[in-house]
């Protein structure tokens, strides 16, 4: 044991009881209201993609009893509650998230008494579970779709948005819509597809083209019909009333589009499918969502404990963010993802860029409560997305630094406590999602970040009995895995339970006001977490940079209030820290501390 965080980490270990969970913890309590603070505000959350968590029936697929035999895991990870992606029953053309019934599990995930026992085992365990909820789309095998496509006069014949398309020979029409030609009509306009191609699909028994965002197997809903809302409502209590904490909201931005259907203006340049680029003014953000998102606030607020409503809210700026917030009435979503920290490109991850996104967060939302993420199932792992090949490891701990220590509510991704990395297929015939088989060799899908989790050093790395797992297991398996590293004092997933048990007993990085320090510096970022009750700050600094650099961070503290000790550190000179000033963080490193 030569790191401090290793020393730090016994300590926590020792007199934290690995019981302590969110329920069991002490309410903090918000001295502006004197209420205690909603669990959300409190929790670590931490989303499992069900196909790739524990397979127990040996098909190669995760299930929902694949969650549950692992809930210990989570437990002593820290966690506060767990996002599902869909397990409903569904034709799995995008693997779940294209929903056949939003009132059952899929046969292949499990049962809804299975739903039942993972909920109670979850809430056992002082942890919280939140589902996903696809309110935009439906699979194009559902009832209401089926329904809808098969006749104009079925009982759900405006369930859907459909379109008789215009006359190929309309005059505007581009060669772009003539591609998609079907008795003489094109789509309406240019709208295309996120997974490619026109947004319009030919519907042969109705004679008319319907819209899709996605893939043409998830028809979009039409919102704009009451009833679509009473039957999405009525699933949301369905799952409420079974006992769930709330719901992440899927693609809650793309709810409603131009009700004219104009054609979208052209940016200029192709995607990787090949298709225009679009200005979104009329496919996303319409302002009718956030009346629908309010009266979804008031639902899950009828009910108690606090259910929580994240939403996928990918914004340009924080002002777009603090619309989903509910500007000052914060009466929409309690967390609506914030997208522009973590969600971007390596060539972002700057101490700037955190600097700037965290602090607007902090700021521009009137008071909401951030929720910050660089992982999902969506998305290449952050660890490659950030690493620059030489300092992976100390880039993810740096990562999860931040994630843990400045304000919000911390949302991590399965797999990345154990450092998991990207495994993007090399071969076309071996992807899975059809997006990278569309795309390919362009756009490669998402597999890469939905392989197995790493459970042991033994076969399919404990995942699965079945060696044919739906996605390969990483060969970095028989290192990077739970049982491993949980042996390993000074590994990744200690890096994170010592990280979340700091978090979890430090009122600071709970609770407290946040500070950016050192403003001009380009490659450390630095700040100070006050506790509520002005009593008991942290510091944290971390180096964003492959070169040492030395930090001053005693700037704002009394004089005589210089002297410093380490709480936590990813680097052994960090150790024994005794001052504030003249810090020298090595590359990549992360420090966190208290002045004395
Ligand atoms: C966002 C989800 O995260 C993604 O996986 C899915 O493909 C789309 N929404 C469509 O539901």
């Amino acid at each position: 044991m030569t790191f401090c965080y290793r020393i730090l980490l016994s300590l926590l270990l020792l007199f934290l009881p690995l019981s302590l969970s969110a329920q069991s913890a002490a309410p903090q309590v918000s001295p502006a209201t004197a209420q205690p603070a909603p669990w959300w505000k409190h929790a670590v959350l931490y989303e499992v993609y069900p196909r790739s968590y524990g397979d127990t029936n040996g098909d190669g697929i995760g299930d929902l009893n694949g969650i549950t035999e692992h809930l210990d895991y989570l437990q002593q990870l820290g966690i506060g509650a767990i996002w599902i992606a869909p397990f409903y029953p569904s034709p799995q053309v995008d693997f779940g998230y294209d929903i056949s019934n939003y009132q059952d599990v899929d046969p292949q995930f499990g049962t809804l008494a299975d739903l039942d026992r993972l909920t109670r085992e979850t809430k056992r365990r002082g942890m919280r579970l939140v589902v996903d909820m696809v309110l935009n789309h439906t699979s194009d095998q559902h009832p209401w779709f089926r329904g809808s496509a098969g006749s104009r006069n079925s009982a759900k014949a405006n369930w859907y948005i459909w379109n008789d398309g215009i006359p190929a020979t309309a005059p505007g029409v581009t060669p772009y819509q003539k591609r998609y030609e079907h008795d003489g009509k094109v789509p309406p306009n240019n709208w295309i597809s996120m997974f490619g191609g026109s947004a319009w699909e030919w519907s042969p028994f109705r004679k008319q083209f319907y819209y899709h965002r996605f893939y043409k197997q998830q028809p979009d809903l039409n919102w704009r019909n009451p009833e679509v809302e009473a039957a999405m409502f009525a699933a949301m209590r369905f799952w409420l009333d079974r006992g769930v904490s709330g719901f992440r909201l899927d693609a809650i931005s793309m709810i409603y589009e131009d009700e004219r259907l104009r054609s979208a203006k052209e940016l200029g340049g192709v995607d990787a499918l090949g298709d225009p680029r679009l200005d979104k003014l009329y496919l996303d953000n319409l302002p009718e969502v956030h009346g629908l998102v309010r009266r979804i606030r008031a639902l899950v607020d009828s009910y108690p404990d606090h259910p929580v409503l994240l939403g996928e809210t990918s914004t340009a700026n924080v002002a777009d963010l603090d619309h989903w917030y509910g500007g000052a009435s914060q009466d929409e979503l309690h967390l609506p993802i914030n997208f522009m920290i973590g969600f971007v490109g390596t060539n972002i991850f700057s101490a700037d860029h955190f600097r700037t996104t965290i602090g607007e967060a902090e700021t521009g939302t009137h008071g909401g409560q951030p929720l910050i993420f660089f992982d999902n199932h969506d998305i290449d792992r952050s660890i490659d997305r950030f690493g620059d090949g030489v300092h992976n490891q100390q880039i993810a701990r740096l990562i999860a630094t931040v994630l843990f220590t400045v304000r919000g509510t911390p949302l991590t991704y399965y797999g990345a406590p154990l450092g998991m990395t990207t495994q993007t297929p090399t071969r076309k015939e071996d992807v899975r999602d059809p997006w990278g088989i569309a795309g390919w060799p362009k756009q490669k899908g998402r597999d890469g970040e939905r392989t197995p989790m790493q459970w042991t050093p033994g076969p399919q790395a404990g995942f699965s009995t079945n060696s044919n797992t739906w996605l390969p297991v990483a060969p970095n398996y028989r290192t990077l895995n739970v049982q491993t590293e949980s042996a390993d004092p000074g590994s990744m997933l200690n890096w994170y339970r010592t990280l979340i048990a700091l978090r979890r007993s430090t009122p600071a990085l709970l609770d407290g006001s946040m500070t950016m320090l050192n403003p001009d510096d380009h490659n450390v970022f630095a700040y100070r977490r006050t506790a509520p009750d002005g009593k008991g700050s942290v510091l944290v600094a971390v180096n964003i940079s492959a070169a040492p650099h030395t930090v001053q961070l005693g700037t704002g503290f009394a004089a005589g209030a210089q002297k410093a000790r380490t709480l936590l550190a990813s680097d052994p000179a960090l150790q024994n820290v005794t001052s504030l000033d003249n810090l020298v963080l090595p590359p990549f490193s992360s420090w966190v501390g208290e002045a004395q």
